[in-house]
């Protein structure tokens, strides 16, 4: 199979242009576009992993991408315990990593 490029103005997806936006991750700037999620982004960045198990202390990041592993814990604007493959991102979103929460026995 040989890929085939299509020209926009035939692609029947009919794509738009990207809105950019940046996160803060860590205190550091993350850009991205409208529609990523927060692990899409941290992800494109080689941000490959965000916190530890509680057990052993393993790097952990997006495991399954689709919501049912919560590896990919992280605290937005605040909120701890937000799967960042489930979080769209918004412009001017504050993303850092979160320590044990209390079940995880800190
Ligand atoms: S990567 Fe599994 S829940 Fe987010």
């Amino acid at each position: 199979m040989v890929a085939r490029p299509v020209p926009p103005a035939t692609d029947p997806i009919e794509p738009a242009a990207s809105t950019p936006i940046t996160i803060l991750v860590n205190g550091e700037r993350r850009a991205g576009v409208l529609g990523q999620t927060v692990a899409g982004i941290m992800l494109a960045a080689d941000t490959l992993t965000w916190r530890t198990s509680p057990v052993g202390g393993r790097p952990r990041g997006a495991f399954c991408g689709i919501g049912v592993c919560f590896d990919c814990l992280v605290v937005v604007n605040g909120q701890r315990d937000v799967r960042a493959c489930q979080r769209r991102a918004r412009d001017g979103d504050v993303v850092e990593f979160e320590g044990p929460s209390q079940s995880e026995g800190e």
